[in-house]
């Protein structure tokens, strides 16, 4: 049979993670040392109370059932974290759970743009904020993250005729991959934005507890009338390292959240009882080991980057996230060929920067995922095959 996919699948293909992958498996297969920095999952367990609780709930047959919406309790635990953390109040509708910011952001631009409406995205920026937005077939405007802007969008070079065309924006900070953390002015500028072009917003908080050197950072929703044009997705795979459960937060506008959750209740059954309830003890539980995910990124970032530094590969400290976004060795023009040849020549794997988007070109991200030994031992092994040259 010839079967005919659809033109939206086209753009979904990977090529580059098929052949890093290939090329590592190869590498692997004949005994050469791999050292991963590609991918960005955290490598550290939840909390035991977090696991605990999942032991429990999963031990209950009926917690089996479709769990259809969020209990109660689980909306009033965000409802006071909210609060608590980032001084924002929030309404019961205001508030819903997801399986993973992952999940809205594939689907958010399903409810907010119909095929051919202007969806804005960051470049470089993590794949769903623009692969989501495509599976609506709505057509993407990039906004460029310059170094020289510290990677924060600059609202005001949007020609006022294509702002007037846009029906959402989508904004992270701090950023994956840049690791940049925007200023209040900016998003004061967002939500003044938002409201004179009529564009909604999606802000991506996914790092707001990854802050580094005792930094705190906030909510888009504590700005004034950022309720008004928008919502935040706030997860919890990387606060509490709880990736593979599967939950996050859609907060913020009531009108988005209930569209959000009308189109879900078409594609999902909600989110696995166990889950909610692991969700409640991560959010009420002691929150030591929050900051003890911080220090241990903080301390890898350090030796990374003072390794590299030392071996004449300078790059930025990141202020938050999981990630080391750094230039590419003068030498290389291309981080494809940057990256194949690091991982060639090394066994170290990053991921090349144009995978995020065409202005990512000239960096390389590294996930800061590998145990101290395995980042001295990959400052060893550039540093012996003079890639850096
Ligand atoms: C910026 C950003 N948003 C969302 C996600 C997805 O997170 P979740 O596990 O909540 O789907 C990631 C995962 O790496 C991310 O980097």
């Amino acid at each position: 049979m010839n079967m005919k996919f659809s033109k939206r699948m086209d753009g979904l293909a990977s090529a580059i993670f098929s052949q890093l992958e290939n090329k590592k498996n190869e590498m692997a297969a004949s005994g050469r040392t791999v050292i991963n920095f590609s991918i960005g999952t955290p490598d550290m367990p939840p909390a035991p109370h977090v696991i605990k609780t999942m032991q429990e709930e999963t031990g209950k047959p009926e917690n089996y059932r479709y769990a259809v919406k969020d209990i109660p309790e689980l909306t009033d635990t965000v409802i006071e974290w909210y609060d608590n953390r980032f001084g924002v109040k929030l309404e019961r509708d205001e508030v819903l759970s997801m399986a993973g910011s992952q999940d809205g952001l594939a689907h958010i631009g399903l409810t907010l743009a119909d095929p051919g409406e202007m969806v804005m995205v960051p470049d470089p920026g993590y794949p769903i904020f623009s692969v989501g937005p495509s599976i609506a077939c709505a057509r993407l405007f990039r906004i460029p993250l310059l170094k020289q802007n510290n990677f924060i969008m600059d609202l005001d070079a949007i020609d006022p005729s294509t702002a007037h065309n846009a029906k959402l924006i989508v904004v992270s900070y701090p950023n994956n991959p840049v690791t940049a953390v925007a200023p209040p002015e900016f998003y004061e500028k967002l939500v003044w934005f938002a409201k004179k072009y009529d564009i909604a917003v999606v802000h991506d908080n996914a790092y707001c507890e990854l802050a580094f050197d005792g930094v705190r950072l906030g909510s888009f929703l504590s700005f004034p009338g950022a309720r008004d044009v928008g919502v935040e997705f706030n997860s919890l795979s990387k606060s509490y390292n709880m990736p593979g459960c599967r939950i996050a937060f859609a907060l913020g506008n009531r009108k988005i959240i209930g569209q959000l959750s009308n189109l879900k209740s078409h594609l999902d059954y909600g989110t696995f009882l166990p889950v909610q309830r692991a969700a409640i003890a991560a959010l009420t539980g002691p929150q030591d080991c929050v900051a003890q995910t911080v220090e241990t990124y903080q301390r890898r970032r350090d030796l990374l980057i003072d390794g590299f530094k030392e071996i004449g590969w300078d790059m930025d400290k990141p202020p938050a996230t999981m990630f080391v976004w750094a230039k590419i060795p003068p030498a290389y023009t291309s981080s494809v060929e940057f990256t194949f040849d690091l991982l060639e020549k090394t066994g170290v794997i990053v991921v090349p920067g144009s995978s995020f988007g065409e202005m990512g070109e000239g960096f390389v991200r590294m996930a800061l995922v590998q145990p101290e030994d395995k980042i001295r031992k990959a400052v060893e092994l550039v540093k012996e095959s003079g890639v850096l040259r």
